[in-house]
């Protein structure tokens, strides 16, 4: 694949200007949404809330035939094929559900029920697992490196892009055939609608109606299959705003924080189920990852 650094550069650039135009779009109705305490779908906020969703689409546009995603996704298959770690072993032979080695179509049908560890896996949870026992990383080193930040990388997320994008054009499938997928589902979807903190929140208190917004933030209504679908699709997806690729773990993390609730676990039984219950709202929709986010 080859990646021209001047268009990089030129998306960049474009993508500053159009955000600068965002936060200029934003700036007058954000103080009176801020002001109502947020989680309003304020009528006045309106025209403001589509200038935004105009200004990300245009940029989408803008990327579509080279996102800066891209480098997540080469530096992904390097690390996929890389030997590494203190056992000095590449990734070739982790089984993401399809069989060893086999990443095309993997990521459509997870999460999914894996034999070997007796447990439903999500795709980072699965990649964690494969990083510990195949290549001998320190399980506890991994979870300090599960997001990136500017110049510290996550090989989860180059990872997830790559593999993520394996699956461009697929259905997405999760099997449920296996009781512990379905009890990952109704977990996940007892977790959506599972409320508490200091607001007493749940998932569905932001993503459980169809037109909320938060701020000038549009929610998908995420137990929606209408919503949930494109929304999935696009996941893992390259954060505009941070200039990083996110992973849906990421975006899961940062909804905890949102939703004022204790640090979800990176690939804890909550978050694979929360993942399932996404994956299977979103069945049918056609993988288009990794996405362009605000
Ligand atoms: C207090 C409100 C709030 C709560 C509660 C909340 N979220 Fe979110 N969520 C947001 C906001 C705001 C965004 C969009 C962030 C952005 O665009 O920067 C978002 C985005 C998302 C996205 C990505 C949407 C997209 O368009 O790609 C997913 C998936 C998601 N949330 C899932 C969840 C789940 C699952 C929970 C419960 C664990 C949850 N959220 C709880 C506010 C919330």
């Amino acid at each position: 694949m080859v990646v021209c650094w001047h268009v990089l550069r030129r998306t960049a650039l474009t993508a500053g200007i159009l955000l600068g135009a965002v936060s200029l779009a934003v700036a007058q109705p954000l103080g009176t949404a801020q002001a109502g305490g947020g989680l309003t779908p304020s009528a006045s906020a309106q025209p403001a809330a589509n200038d935004t969703g105009r200004a990300i689409e245009q940029y989408r546009e803008a990327v579509a035939d080279s996102s800066p995603g891209e480098l997540w996704e080469i530096r992904g298959e390097a690390l996929w094929n890389e030997v590494r770690g203190p056992r000095q072993v590449s990734l070739e032979r982790c089984d993401l559900g399809a069989g060893p080695g086999v990443v095309a179509g993997a990521y459509a049908r997870l999460p999914r029920w894996f034999a070997d560890v007796g447990q439903v896996m999500d795709l980072e949870t699965r990649l964690l697992h494969c990083m510990v026992t195949l290549q001998g990383f320190a399980r506890d080193q991994l979870l300090r490196e599960t997001f990136g930040d500017g110049p510290r990388r996550s090989a989860f997320e180059a990872l997830s892009a790559w593999i993520a994008a394996q699956s461009r054009g697929l259905a997405i499938n999760p099997p449920l055939a296996h009781p512990a997928e379905q009890t990952a589902y109704r977990v996940g979807r007892e977790l959506f609608y599972q409320r508490g903190g200091t607001h007493d929140f749940s998932c569905s208190s932001c993503h459980g109606e169809t037109g909320r917004r938060i701020r000038l933030q549009e929610l998908p209504n995420l137990s929606e299959p209408a919503q949930a679908r494109p929304v999935y699709a696009s996941w893992p997806a390259y954060r505009v705003s941070q200039g990083e690729m996110r992973t849906l773990q990421w975006r899961l993390n940062d909804c905890f924080r949102q939703q004022r609730f204790p640090q979800l676990i990176f690939g804890s039984p909550a978050s694979i189920a929360l993942m399932s219950y996404l994956a299977n709202n979103a069945r049918g929709a056609e993988m288009n990852a990794p996405g362009v986010k605000r």
